[in-house]
């Protein structure tokens, strides 16, 4: 049977990658590469830096999968999202039959941890459900929030207390939610951290983390979100694309 190892190849550093990331690596016969166009062109390379650096077995293929633009999400995001992640499933399906032998290892390289804010299980689970005989496990990877916590040297919760991770979308439909002491904030276009009170509040914020040109700042919300919109909007300038990560905590 066909199978696919889904490798979380970790946030922005090739060190991220785990000793078993590596082992997986040298496993794999065809590696499907996501080509979403001038914002991820900087993320394909540190994966090709990765194969680069780390697979040590000649012979391995990359084969570029294009990635269908997902329509504008409208009133209905999980409507749009199931959509797209249908026409992903038959689009990974087709090169899954073309490109790889059945006896063959395929290899998804996962931004960060295959866990958080990512397609590629759902879309391989779908692939599954379609009929398509297909075997696949996942390898961990440091997600861009160990990342984070890492490089201001904190830890997420408090003591005894939970974290909550959500989305820049989510920060701006509800607020900061009453109930909630510690939130990380990901895939935030809107600099949702500025649509909040900050009296109360402190951020850490982390830009390209792991990378070389990580870009961090923390303190009280009042003090720095102004030097974060301008950081941001510099980098995003200078890149043509920014990722960014965040931690909003109420100050005890
Ligand atoms: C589609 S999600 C993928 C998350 C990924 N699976 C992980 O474990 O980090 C992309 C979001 O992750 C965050 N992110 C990923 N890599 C990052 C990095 N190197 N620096 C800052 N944020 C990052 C950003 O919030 C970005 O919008």
């Amino acid at each position: 049977m066909r199978r696919i190892r889904i490798i979380g190849i970790g946030a922005g550093n090739p060190e991220h990658l785990t000793l078993q990331a590596v082992r997986a690596l040298n496993e794999v016969d065809v590696f499907f590469v996501p080509d979403k166009g001038a914002e991820k062109a900087a993320l394909r390379e540190l994966r090709e830096e990765i194969c680069r650096r780390f697979i040590e077995r000649p012979g391995y293929r990359m084969v570029p999968l294009r990635i269908p633009q997902r329509a504008p999400a409208g009133s209905d995001y999980r409507g749009s999202v199931d959509d797209w992640h249908a026409e992903l499933a038959q689009a990974y399906e087709r090169l899954f039959a073309e490109e790889l032998g059945e006896s063959e290892v395929g290899g998804l390289l996962v931004w960060g941890d295959p866990a958080l804010y990512d397609s590629t299980l759902r879309i391989v689970e779908a692939v599954r459900a379609r009929g398509f005989a297909l075997d696949y496990d996942v390898v961990p990877g440091i997600s861009s929030v160990q990342a984070l916590a890492a490089a201001h040297r904190v830890v997420l919760n408090r003591i005894g207390e939970p974290v909550l991770i959500t989305t820049g979308r989510k920060l701006v439909e509800a607020g900061f939610p009453e109930d909630q002491g510690s939130v990380v904030v990901m895939l935030d276009g809107e600099q949702a951290f500025a649509g909040i009170a900050p009296e109360g509040f402190d951020i850490y914020w982390g830009a390209y983390l792991g990378a070389k040109n990580e870009i961090l700042a923390s303190g009280r919300l009042s003090e720095v979100a102004e030097e974060i919109k301008r950081l941001r909007a510099e980098a995003r300038a200078a890149n043509g694309w920014i990722m960014d990560a965040y931690l909003l905590r109420r100050r005890d």
